[in-house]
């Protein structure tokens, strides 16, 4: 189905159609350079409420001195095609100054505090990054005001941030989180894959192929998974492991037996990838089974 969605640029735009749709409304927050893992996002929406809004909004709240914010990918054209193409009625596609009228960090500004959560895997490497998620999501809450929000499960642990501040917040909205989208050779679909070189997207299939590698070894247990998807990331000199981690679902330790998640964060060159998938443990016996310590996590140093 293609349609022309209604493009609204300042809050009162946006207020003014939302006051015209009383219905139930799912709400798809992106950074734009829409790729088919959005267009999958977009069609859970569509599953969830008659109206889908889809938000482009570059966040720099989000992005730490010297990270990729000004060389991120801004392409509303295509990202307007890509909404018409998947049916999206409204795309909001606000300037900085009418999200953050009062400056980006404004001292006496209030945001949102992710909490310990956030001090962990990728907020280790990024401090700062989940309060600017936390705080742009929650500013876009308040201004779609959905009943129903959709997030990729490739950012996991943004998804259990954002879920966690609609049930610590008492916000009226469901979160919900849909499958990663994938290349044919597996690689976790990102807007940021676009900054790699040829070399550089072969390299990166390593993060995915570990994971595989795990979830085959993970019926041997932690260690062997971990030592299974360890083996593959140092057989690929370009990619710079950040942290490999084995969890439970919620990020808590990794169980000895049943589900949890493998979770990966990577340089190839100077982009910073991440993947995660589930995972299933078990402990039959093995000779030779590789001990890992009592970490779950794997730093590189
Ligand atoms: O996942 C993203 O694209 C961003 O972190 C989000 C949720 C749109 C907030 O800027």
């Amino acid at each position: 189905m293609t349609t022309t969605p209604v493009l609204a640029s300042t809050r009162e735009e946006l207020r003014a159609w939302r006051a015209q749709r009383p219905g139930r409304v799912a709400f798809v927050p992106t950074m734009g350079a829409l790729h088919d893992g959005h267009a999958s996002l977009m069609r859970t929406a569509r599953k969830h409420a008659d109206t889908v809004v889809v938000s482009v909004f570059v966040n720099p709240l989000q992005f730490a001195e010297g990270e990729d914010l000004d060389r991120y990918p801004r392409t509303l054209e295509a990202d307007l095609e890509v909404c018409a193409a998947e049916g999206v009625d409204v795309v909001f596609a606000p300037s900085v100054e009418e999200v953050y009228p009062h400056g980006v960090r404004n001292q006496q500004g209030v945001t949102v505090d992710p909490g310990h959560l956030a001090t962990i895997l990728d907020g280790a490497s990024r401090p700062g990054h989940f309060t600017g998620v936390l705080t742009v999501v929650a500013k876009l809450f308040g201004l779609v005001q959905p009943d129903v929000a959709v997030f990729g499960e490739k950012d996991y642990q943004q998804l259990a941030l954002i879920t966690r501040m609609a049930a610590d917040l008492c916000l009226p909205v469901e979160v919900v989180g849909a499958p990663t989208v994938r290349e044919d050779d597996g690689l976790a679909m990102s807007s940021r894959n676009r900054y790699l070189d040829p070399d550089q997207r072969r390299a990166a299939v390593a993060l995915s192929r570990a994971l595989r590698a795990a979830q085959e070894r993970a019926s041997y247990g932690v260690p062997a998974a971990r030592w299974a998807a360890m083996s593959v990331l140092r057989a690929e000199p370009a990619v710079e492991l950040d942290y490999l981690a084995l969890t439970s679902p919620d990020l808590g330790e990794a169980p000895e037996t049943g589900e949890g998640r493998i979770l990966v964060a990577a340089r190839v060159g100077t982009t910073r990838l991440i993947d995660n998938m589930q995972i299933f443990f078990d402990h039959l016996p093995q000779a030779g089974t590789p001990t890992g310590g009592s970490t779950t996590t794997e730093r590189s140093s």
